[in-house]
């Protein structure tokens, strides 16, 4: 399998537009030995050539520029893209659906909850039918695995996770499962596995065996600390009531992935407030320590 990180940021990107933290303000100045990242997607295949993307960011042709396989040009028009498959209905993971609308019909692979969020709150669904067929909908059942015709030797398996719907959900104070999945990718051929969870707001024990079960964890790397963007000044809302686990403190995702000694593992939707994307900052030296990654656009995993 091969697995590419398209964006490994969080909502927003690093630096964001309108953002003078230190982090952003630093790469801008070039006083921070950072990389620039753009917003929270990645794409999956089983063969090099056909591609499942996971959440379609508003950077989506940037992305798809950056990285060849995407642009086969078998036709005059043509993509890499054969399946969508969307964690939750959140702005960041969403709205590159608008911008690959010459493409439709798109086959989109989603729960129910999102499926709502996005025919209501912000109707992508309802929106793209003016646009040859716009999305045709595959419904994720919460407790079955699925497989995708343009990859047909990858199993995905759906795991609701605990997070929050966004501000334009009509559920947005009442959280059902579905609102936010994370998935177990595996290859039926290569036997290789991988956790995929940009959003995770909590790991219980059930969710802690599959993470040890499999071989690559890539997982929400959102904030280093809860309050992070209080501290910065960047904001008033804890990681917790966003729904994103923060790494540092006790229960942190530290303290999670080093109960994790035999897997790969990679930090992913990376918030531009995180003392992380500075290469120099003692925060990355610890995850250093602890052999957890963070993940960069263009970065290349096979499992
Ligand atoms: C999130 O991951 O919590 C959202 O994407 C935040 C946002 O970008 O509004
Ligand atoms: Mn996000
Ligand atoms: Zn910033």
């Amino acid at each position: 399998m091969f697995v590419q990180i398209l964006g490994s940021a969080a909502g927003g990107g690093f630096p964001q537009w309108n953002c003078n933290c230190a982090n952003c303000a630093g790469f801008r100045d070039g006083s921070l030995r950072a990389t620039a990242r753009t917003q929270s997607s990645i794409a999956i295949s089983d063969d090099g050539v056909n591609w499942v993307l996971c959440n379609t960011s508003p950077d989506i042709r940037a992305q798809l520029q950056s990285f060849a396989p995407m642009q086969p040009g078998r036709a005059l028009r043509d993509t890499g893209i054969g399946a969508i498959i969307l964690m939750d209905s959140q702005i960041d993971h969403t709205t590159g659906l608008l911008m690959l609308r010459e493409g439709c019909p798109h086959q989109v692979w989603c729960t129910d909850m999102v499926h709502e969020d996005l025919s209501s709150g912000f109707p992508l669904f309802t929106m793209l039918t003016h646009w040859n067929g716009g999305l045709e909908w595959n419904r994720i059942k919460l407790d079955q695995s699925f497989s995708v015709p343009a990859c047909p030797s990858l199993r995905f398996t759906p795991l609701p996770l605990r997070s929050a719907a966004p501000p334009y959900s009509p559920h947005r104070f009442d959280p059902h499962p579905g609102d936010n999945i994370g998935l177990i990718v595996e290859d039926l051929n290569t036997g290789g596995k991988l956790f995929y969870a940009p959003g995770l707001g909590k790991v219980d024990a059930p969710l802690l065996e599959i993470m040890a079960d499999s071989d690559c964890l890539l997982v929400d790397g959102t904030l280093w600390d809860d309050d992070e963007m209080q501290r910065r000044g960047a904001g008033t809302r804890t990681g917790r009531e966003m729904g994103h686990l923060a790494q540092n403190g006790p229960g942190g995702m530290l303290e999670v992935l080093e109960q994790l000694p035999n897997q790969r593992k990679v930090l992913i939707h990376i918030n531009n407030t995180n003392p992380i994307l500075d290469e120099d900052s003692p925060q990355r030296a610890e995850l250093d320590r602890r052999h957890v990654e963070v993940a960069y656009d263009g970065m290349s995993i096979v499992l």
